[in-house]
């Protein structure tokens, strides 16, 4: 698989694949062609049972991804066109929907959908280079990738709110501090640190790493006592993959 335009889509024998943005003189803007390669590549992971963790990163030495294509937006097709194409591909759906343990590699800016698409990872490693911001309320614009939902899931409400409402950047240190990311390692180390921790995750039963993922995720949109049978389903699923 691969040929893509704005995606760099790899996958090795050891159980790892690497999806890289890769438009990096534009910063690895999210473009439409970018959606629609994710779409396709995002697909072909949630059906690939020897992938059993994934990396994302952004290629370049400045951005993972400095958020939606600005240049782009401007020549955006009408809102209900826009609503009819998303009913049809739904990236952001789709994340939520990968069974396998998704690992943001984030270095330099990771702003807008770059930052929201992080969110829709389980882990987040940074580089101590790293800027996360949610630019859209000062653009006149909602972020609409799902970040006023997953952020203040993972920061709490105030923290996202000073994000979200005052276009607040927030560096490594603090990312670590807030949770944000929960490794931050220097720049020329950050590949490598998500690489071991995708091989250590490999290194598991995969069931049991899925398993482990959906209860965790699906447990946080349920009452306790909802999240407690979940547990004891998933617990006794003896089917290997
Ligand atoms: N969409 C399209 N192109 C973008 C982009 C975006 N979101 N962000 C950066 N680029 C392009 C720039 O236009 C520039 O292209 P050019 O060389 O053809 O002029 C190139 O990427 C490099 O960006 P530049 O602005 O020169 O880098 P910088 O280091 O001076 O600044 C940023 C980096 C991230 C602070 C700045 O690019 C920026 O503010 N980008 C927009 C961020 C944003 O608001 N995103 C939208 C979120 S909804």
């Amino acid at each position: 698989m691969g040929g893509f335009e704005t995606v760099i889509y790899e996958k090795d024998g050891r159980g790892i694949a690497a999806v890289t943005l890769n438009r990096p003189k534009a910063l690895n803007a999210f473009s439409v062609r970018m959606r629609d390669d994710l779409y396709e590549v995002l697909n072909a992971i949630k059906i690939d049972d020897e992938i059993r963790a994934v990396i994302f990163k952004g290629a370049g030495e400045k951005a993972f991804c400095a958020g939606a294509d600005l240049k782009e937006f401007l020549t955006a097709p009408s809102a209900v066109k826009a609503r009819r194409i998303r009913s049809v591909r739904d990236l952001w759906r789709l994340f939520m929907r990968i069974p396998q343990p998704l690992i943001a590699a984030l270095h330099g800016y990771v702003l807008g959908s770059g930052m929201e698409i992080a969110l829709y990872c389980d882990l987040r490693i940074a580089s101590e280079d790293v800027v996360f911001g949610l630019p859209e309320v000062g653009l006149g614009i909602l972020p609409a990738a799902g970040g006023t939902q997953t952020l203040p899931r993972l920061l709490g409400l105030a923290a996202s709110l000073d994000m979200l409402l005052t276009g607040r950047r927030i560096n490594g240190k603090e990312a670590l501090d807030s949770g944000l990311v929960t490794r931050l390692v220097p720049k020329d180390r950050l590949l490598q640190s998500a690489e071991e921790v995708a091989l250590k995750i490999a290194s598991f039963d995969p069931v049991v790493v899925r398993n482990a993922k959906q209860a965790v995720k699906k447990g946080m949109d349920m009452t306790l006592e909802q999240g407690l049978e979940l547990e004891q389903r998933l617990a006794h699923i003896p089917d290997k993959i």
